[in-house]
């Protein structure tokens, strides 16, 4: 176990840590985004030009980092969001995750890929959970698993729209990533040099299980059971493939179908916004989905303001990618979100120490958001306004220092 208060000071080091003990194929597909990583650089140019502007002499002594969410009160302005390896690179690492979120009293989202029995996490992590749904070639197969995280209790349905298709991930093409792990001659050295993986997570699974667990949250239909050993067998089998045939019919019928919130993920227009609004959506993750699909596509962040202005008090707006400092979620919150999402940095820290390493990076955010607060002249999270930031363009000097 790293000692934390040396080794991971703030959520960059997490992910120095992160990086020595997974494989590289696994890391890379934890850290990279698709094609070029134009998306993952934007994430992060457009949240680091953002500029706070902070007021002096507030009385910031009784600072208050909660608030409220779909009528419950939570300890931070944070929800973890899904993120589909956490089971590989940690042992059980989805629930560990769901155990940091509920130490933390923030909600936690367990993605539709992950490998743990979504009742297993739901019971043995605690806290507020929601679920993450993807949805297969299979519609009504997918909706199984709708029905089997209602009868778990899962508090909210976050449906993610934005990839109908795969997306173009060379960096795992050319690291031989598979799904479960696999040890062949591409793979061995990478994993013979990471053994606190190889015995911590991998072995573990064989151990304890006699296998890698995989696909227990996507029902296949028993009669394809025998072709699915694996992720790639079972997406060559078709099983696995998105649905193309999406629209916006499938949101009404989830909501007639899911009686609890509902919401939906990866939304960058603000008729978009406005559509879930109109079928009668909870709320939206304003995000590109780290990265991980559209190369080109906008930056959450710039973004924001425009589904603000078109749905702000009418759909809760939950926004994220790119988030590695306080400061960062202070800005979104300017920007116009209700909550932050992060999804790189609590996996940064599970896959370096399972659910310390989690609680580690949750304990940098709050501490960064608490800093930030004061400096800022922040007593409370409701008390920040468009007014704490100024853009590129509202800046006379480094404005026009971009022309
Ligand atoms: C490795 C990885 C796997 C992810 N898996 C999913 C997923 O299965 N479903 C989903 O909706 N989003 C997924 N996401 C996106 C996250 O939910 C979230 O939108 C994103 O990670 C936020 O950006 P950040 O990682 O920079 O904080 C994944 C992200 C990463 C990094």
């Amino acid at each position: 176990m790293p000692s934390f208060e040396k080794n991971a000071l703030n959520i960059a080091d997490l992910r120095d840590l992160a990086r020595k003990r997974l494989t590289r194929a696994l890391f890379d597909f934890c850290d990279k985004g698709s094609e070029d990583q134009v998306n993952m650089r934007a994430n992060r140019t457009a949240l680091d030009n953002i500029k706070l502007m902070p007021r002096m002499l507030r009385d910031v002594s009784g600072r208050d980092l909660s608030i409220t969410l779909f009528e419950k009160e939570h300890a931070l302005p944070l929800i973890i969001g899904p993120t589909g390896p956490a089971g590989f690179v940690w042992y059980r690492g989805e629930t560990e995750l769901a155990r940091a979120a509920a130490r933390a009293n923030i909600p936690f989202t367990v993605a539709s890929t992950s490998n743990t029995p979504l009742e297993d996490i739901y019971k043995n992590g605690g806290g507020t959970q929601w679920y993450q749904l993807y949805v297969w070639q299979d519609i009504d197969a997918s909706l199984v698993t709708v029905n089997r995280a209602l009868d778990a209790g899962y508090e909210a349905l976050v449906l993610t729209v934005d990839s109908p298709v795969y997306n173009n991930r060379e960096i795992d093409v050319r690291n031989s990533l598979k799904f479960p792990p696999t040890i062949d001659t591409r793979t061995a050295l990478d994993v013979m040099l990471h053994p606190r993986w190889l015995f911590g997570t991998l072995a573990k699974y064989y151990f304890a299980e006699g296998q890698l667990p995989a696909f227990s949250n996507i029902h296949i239909p028993d009669e394809q059971k025998a072709q699915a050993k694996s992720y790639e067998s079972a997406a060559t089998a078709g099983f696995l493939n998105r649905n193309e045939t999406l629209n916006w019919d499938f949101v009404k019928r989830l909501r007639d179908l899911w009686p609890k919130k509902l919401l939906i993920k990866c939304v960058l227009h603000p008729e978009d916004a406005a559509a879930a609004a109109a079928c009668g959506v909870d709320g939206v993750f304003v995000s590109n989905h780290a990265g991980n699909v559209n190369d080109s596509a906008i930056t959450a962040w710039d973004a924001l303001p425009a589904i603000s202005d078109a749905v702000g008090g009418k759909l809760t707006l939950i926004a994220d990618t790119g988030i590695r400092r306080g400061s960062d979620v202070l800005k979104g919150l300017a920007l116009g979100a209700d909550v932050i999402a992060v999804g790189r940095a609590t996996l940064y820290g599970v896959a370096a120490a399972g659910e310390a390493g989690a609680t580690r990076a949750l304990e940098i955010l709050e501490a960064e958001i608490r800093r930030t607060m004061a400096v800022m002249g922040l007593g409370r999270i409701s008390d920040i306004s468009r007014d704490h930031i100024r853009l590129p363009a509202d800046l006379p000097v480094s404005g026009q220092a971009r022309l």
